[in-house]
């Protein structure tokens, strides 16, 4: 089998680790309360596959299923669209708090907005998000896709009115276009990625994201589930791993769960940058050729680095075939649990437990991680079949299978 690799983290003191302010409760609240206002939202499922845990050995295992967000098929909408309601808010002097949906799209606010154009660079979920939100505000957007993006996500994006490409670069250099051209052209850049000086997006980004994280825990809260003791997190530049990271230890606090970050072999610039563990970031360069396109970023969020540093302690670096795993195990769950259609980025997280618990040359890995017969895991299903062929060619007739 192609390489799984761990690397841990020594957990920290509590009272030492990074300061949550940007990420309190109340601050998560009423992120959702903006989303809550958009006529396109309802709560995505969290389904409990409790038979397909028992097979693999553990207590539970609950999947937020996220292929249900607004219509648009995963989860990244929510960082895009907060951050442009943060962003028009600051523009018209008022708080995000006295913003609704129907406030941001009124032909009263986008006459005193004018035109404006949002512009990103993205595989695609986080570019279809942008292109929905400034469609419904009748603005305007550019995306930059990086070579080898699926078709059928960039029809999707100009689906929603935007000017899309896919270009001949990779990720990171797509996102440096984005930027170029925010400049030369007085566009606002909507980047789900910071970097020194481009910070206050990158935070409204990952702050839109709590919504998922607080829909998880309430809703594991208000069914009487018992409380995850593991997360897995997959990771692009880990923008949505560290922000709900926060919301977890904000909402757990002492007692919150083991939390794993997941990412491809090809993309795995937060397991190098824990790996090194000397304070700074460590990018992967290369064309990142992997299935899962939402997790192909060499660069981490350098916001969200301090966060995942503290609070999570397992990173993990594994091959296609374990997201391969996932969208087959998510879509044919043991006999009993409701299915759920995941795509390559949302199911490596499920690859990566069921490959832990059924594979005994991994059974090092199972102990360094504490998973056991009472363990309770939470994964984020972060998308469904945004690739519709590559899902098909995966789930129906088993490629990437061993
Ligand atoms: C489906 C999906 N899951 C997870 C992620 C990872 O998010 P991040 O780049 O914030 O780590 C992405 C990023 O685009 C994605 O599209």
């Amino acid at each position: 089998m192609d390489t799984i690799k761990l690397v841990q983290l020594e957990a920290k003191d509590w009272s030492k680790r990074y300061a949550l302010q940007d990420f309190e409760m109340n601050h998560a609240k009423q992120v959702k309360a903006y989303h809550q206002s958009f006529p396109q939202y309802t709560e995505t499922p969290l389904v409990e596959m409790t038979r397909t845990a028992n097979h693999l050995g553990i207590a539970n295992l609950y999947v937020k299923d996220e292929s249900y967000r607004f219509g648009l098929n995963a989860f990244k909408v929510l960082g895009g669209s907060y951050a442009i309601g943060q962003y028009i808010a600051k523009k018209l002097g008022k708080s995000i708090a006295e913003l609704t949906f129907g406030e941001i799209t009124s032909p009263e606010t986008k006459k005193l907005l004018g035109d404006l154009t949002f512009v990103t660079a993205t595989d695609g979920n986080h570019g279809r998000g942008v292109a929905w939100t400034a469609n419904q505000l009748g603005q305007k957007s550019v995306v930059y896709m990086p070579k080898g993006s699926a078709i059928e996500r960039l029809e999707n994006i100009q689906k929603e009115g935007a000017e899309a490409y896919i270009t001949e670069l990779n990720y990171d250099d797509a996102v440096r276009l984005a930027n170029e051209k925010a400049e030369s052209e007085g566009w606002i850049m909507v980047q789900d990625t910071a970097w020194d000086g481009y910070e206050e997006i990158p935070i409204w980004i990952m702050q839109g994201y709590a919504t998922m994280a607080l829909e998880a825990v309430e809703q594991i809260t208000s069914k009487g589930l018992q409380p995850p003791t593991h997360v897995f997190l997959q990771a692009g530049v880990g923008s949505m791993a560290s922000g709900v990271t926060a919301l977890l230890a904000q909402y757990y606090k002492e007692s919150m769960p083991v939390i794993t970050i997941v990412e491809p072999n090809e993309a795995a610039c937060l397991y190098e940058t824990a790996k090194a563990d000397d304070g700074d970031i460590h990018v992967v360069t290369g064309d990142m050729n992997t299935i899962m396109a939402g997790l192909a970023c060499g660069e981490p969020c350098t916001i969200g680095m301090p966060i995942l540093r503290d609070y999570a302690t397992n990173y993990i670096s594994c091959p296609d075939t374990i997201a391969a795993d996932g969208m087959r195990v998510l879509a044919s769950p043991t006999k009993g649990d409701m299915p759920v259609v995941s795509g390559e980025s949302g199911a490596v997280t499920t690859g990566i437990v069921a490959q832990i618990m059924k594979n005994s040359e991994l059974l090092d890995m199972k102990e360094k991680l504490g998973l056991t017969e009472k363990s309770v895991v939470l994964v984020f299903s972060t998308e469904g079949d945004t690739d519709q062929k590559n899902y098909e060619d995966v789930v129906w007739f088993g490629k990437y299978g061993k």
